[in-house]
């Protein structure tokens, strides 16, 4: 297994991850426009060939953000079923994370996640230190919950 940036090349697959594991989807244009605009944002876990993308981190930065401080945010991450619990998803995040504080200065980071969504939760909230913002409600198309999560990057070691 390797980690590293994600490439022009990867997006149909990162699609593909996406469209096996969450039921959030976006359109082929929103994956070229994150990697086009924030390349060094978003990477992707791939299986030993190096060719068969096995998970990814979507991530951008807040273009206008209402609080007026530079931030990040992790559109979408997902890991294969079969490749899961390896630490592939912690070791996305780390380097997402660290390229939007060294590459565009993002002060913190946020992220929506299901209520529900356990093994998520405890990634984001006992692995990578990031804490609930606020519970934002019906913010799923099919009605559930999100807590809106966010994390200080000014404590990355
Ligand atoms: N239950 C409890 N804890 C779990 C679970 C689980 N099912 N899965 C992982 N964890 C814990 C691990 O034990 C580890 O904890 P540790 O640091 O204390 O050892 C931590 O979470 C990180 O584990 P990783 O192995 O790095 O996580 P993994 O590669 O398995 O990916 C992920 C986690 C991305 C949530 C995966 O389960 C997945 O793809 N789920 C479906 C898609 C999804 O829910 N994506 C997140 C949506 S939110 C968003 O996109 C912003």
């Amino acid at each position: 297994m390797n980690v590293r940036q994600a490439t022009i090349a990867d997006l149909p697959g990162m699609q593909n991850a996406n469209l096996t594991n969450l039921p959030e989807n976006y359109i082929f244009r929103y994956y070229l426009y994150h990697a086009l605009t924030w390349p060094q944002a978003s990477f992707v876990a791939t299986d030993a060939s190096g060719r068969k993308i096995v998970g990814y981190v979507l991530a951008k930065m807040e273009e206008e953000p209402a609080d007026g401080v530079q931030h990040g945010h992790v559109t979408s991450l997902s890991v294969m079923r079969t490749y899961r619990r390896m630490g592939i998803a912690a070791k996305l995040m780390a380097l997402s994370l660290r390229g939007l504080a060294d590459s565009y200065g993002a002060k913190y980071v946020s992220l929506h996640v299901r209520k529900s969504n356990r093994a998520a939760l405890h990634l984001y909230r006992d692995t990578l230190q990031f804490e609930v913002e606020e519970v934002e409600k019906a913010y799923y198309g099919d009605g559930e919950d999100a807590y809106a999560m966010k994390k200080d990057l000014s404590l990355l070691e």
